[in-house]
């Protein structure tokens, strides 16, 4: 009887909420429905990272229109660059590479943006960070694993665009990368595999499938041609191009507070520094990591949520230090674990850029780590770099220029939920309440292949067979 008793009340009291909470907010509809603070548009786009900012632009080109909400006060997402303010040179501290393919260079092409090659560097240092030791370290010939990891690659074409997993997914999929890479020998190539997909967090403990997405043929391909970069190391102007054409259309600083996407279309309220506004349109197309937390203020339903709920993510975040006497490219190494691969959360690696006395780190951790935790390690193991450098004659000032963190950067599901069919439900979420989404969780850590995935979505988002 008590327990039914405080079960209505919580019960009444919930209800009293709602209620209170539909009362208010039909308020602040009507509030708004009369004149500027409602925008209304063809299509409603979460995120201006590599994946809105594409989705806006290629959408806006077919006609259609759009607005975008994006928390940050820019377009770019991960896409950062850092300019030295004594002399206005630029060197870029998140995205770096693209494929040379014509999705690619057709989007930068668009933006009158020129591009150059750029390959990945083999010549780095080997030294244990956490003591300043040098780890010996010897280049093998790399062919046959590449030959061997890209003839278990082919085996799985499927993997080329989206998460389209077969069921059951194949077991080879799910097993460990530490465990793959020792049946197939990739020693001699697992330093290029670990550089190239430092996002990804702990390679070794990733299930082979979420190796094989972030390090698959196209990565392969540009190893061989070479991948491209902004020649004026400025990817960031890509996205204040973007921005600029989107004009109104994009809402920075902005975040959503409210969504109902069970009628006809979708109206999400947002929060803009200019006041809320209310946006209706016909379709709601999601491009940030669909995290329950990152989703605060959407009407999930159970379906979605039980989804979300599932992603893990790791963390990942970018420094620009300015300092001398810093060896030129220090790959973080242990000589006590497998294929010399530090254990995270450490830094990654230590390079220069292209301004001078400006060096690159970048810092990975399975786990989010506080931004004070990942700046004195890293202050502490660049001094230390330092040391040696000098030949223990001290090191000097060391300056953190630039400070980024990309957290959550990689989402994932366990790999009991990926045999679960879990990517299938959520590819199953594509138009369901009239909503897309597209974005990293969806592809990979590659803008390139982001932005190919997205040309399958967009077609499908106003096609009404
Ligand atoms: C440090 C780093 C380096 C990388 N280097 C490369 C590289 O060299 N080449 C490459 O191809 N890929 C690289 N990647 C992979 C990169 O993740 C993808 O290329 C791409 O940026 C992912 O695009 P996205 O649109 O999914 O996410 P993002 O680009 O992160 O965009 C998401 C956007 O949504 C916004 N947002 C998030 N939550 C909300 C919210 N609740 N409401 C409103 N807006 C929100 C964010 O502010 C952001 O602007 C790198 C990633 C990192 C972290
Ligand atoms: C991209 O590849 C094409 C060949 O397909 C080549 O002609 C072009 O030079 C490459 N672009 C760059 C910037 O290297
Ligand atoms: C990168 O590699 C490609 C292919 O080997 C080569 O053509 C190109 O000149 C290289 N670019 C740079 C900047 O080293």
């Amino acid at each position: 009887m008590a327990r039914f008793f405080r079960s209505s009340l919580l019960l009444t009291s919930f209800s009293a909420v709602l209620l209170a909470f539909t009362s208010w907010n039909t308020f602040g509809v009507s509030a708004l429905s009369s004149g500027e603070d409602v925008i209304e548009r063809d299509l409603c786009i979460i995120g201006g990272g590599s994946a809105g900012t594409y989705s806006a632009i290629r959408m806006r080109d077919q006609g259609k229109s759009v607005v975008v909400v994006e928390k940050k006060g820019r377009m770019g997402g991960h896409t950062e660059t850092f300019t030295d303010p004594a002399t206005g040179l630029t060197t870029d501290a998140g995205v770096i590479v693209f494929h040379n393919l014509t999705i690619a260079t057709d989007y930068f092409a668009r933006f009158n943006i020129p591009l150059t090659t750029r390959n990945v560097s083999m010549n780095a240092q080997y030294i244990d960070l956490r003591t300043g030791e040098s780890v010996p370290y010897t280049p093998q010939d790399p062919t046959e694993a590449f030959a061997a990891y890209a003839a278990q690659l082919a085996k799985y074409p499927f993997l080329d665009t989206g998460f389209n997993l077969p069921d059951p997914v194949p077991e080879e999929l799910l097993i460990p990368f530490r465990d793959f890479a020792a049946k197939y020998n990739l020693g001699p190539i697992m330093g290029t595999i670990w550089s190239i997909s430092q996002g990804i967090g702990d390679l070794l403990s990733q299930p082979t499938l979420y190796v094989m997405k972030v390090f698959g043929k196209d990565i392969l391909r540009s190893i061989q041609v070479g991948f491209l970069t902004t020649k004026n190391h400025d990817n960031s102007e890509l996205y204040e191009k973007a921005t600029a054409e989107l004009g109104d259309d994009v809402l920075l600083n902005s975040h959503v507070i409210y969504t109902s996407r069970e009628g006809a279309g979708v109206e999400v309220e947002v929060e803009t520094p200019l006041g809320r506004k209310l946006i209706r349109a016909k379709k709601l197309l999601i491009a940030i990591p669909p995290k329950i937390e990152n989703l605060q203020g959407f009407d999930l339903d159970e379906t979605e949520r039980e989804i979300f709920e599932q992603f893990s993510n790791n963390a990942y975040y970018t420094l620009v230090l300015k300092g001398s006497n810093i060896p030129p490219a220090v790959n973080n190494a242990r000589a006590d674990l497998p294929y010399l691969l530090p254990k995270l959360p450490d830094v990654y690696t230590v390079e220069k850029s292209e301004i001078p006395n400006y060096y690159h780190v970048k810092y990975g951790s399975p786990y989010e780590v506080s931004d004070e935790q990942v700046k004195q390690t890293v202050l502490t193991e660049v001094a230390r770099l330092q040391d040696l450098e000098s030949q223990h004659k001290g090191h000097d000032e060391l300056e953190i220029a630039f400070y980024s963190n990309h957290s959550p950067t990689f989402l994932a599901f366990s790999p009991s939920a990926i045999a679960d069919g879990f990517y299938d439900r959520l590819n199953g979420l594509q138009g369901h309440l009239n909503t897309f989404y597209t974005g990293a969780t969806f592809e990979t850590l590659d803008s390139t292949l982001i932005w190919r995935f997205t040309e399958t979505i967009l077609p499908r988002i106003f096609d009404e067979r």
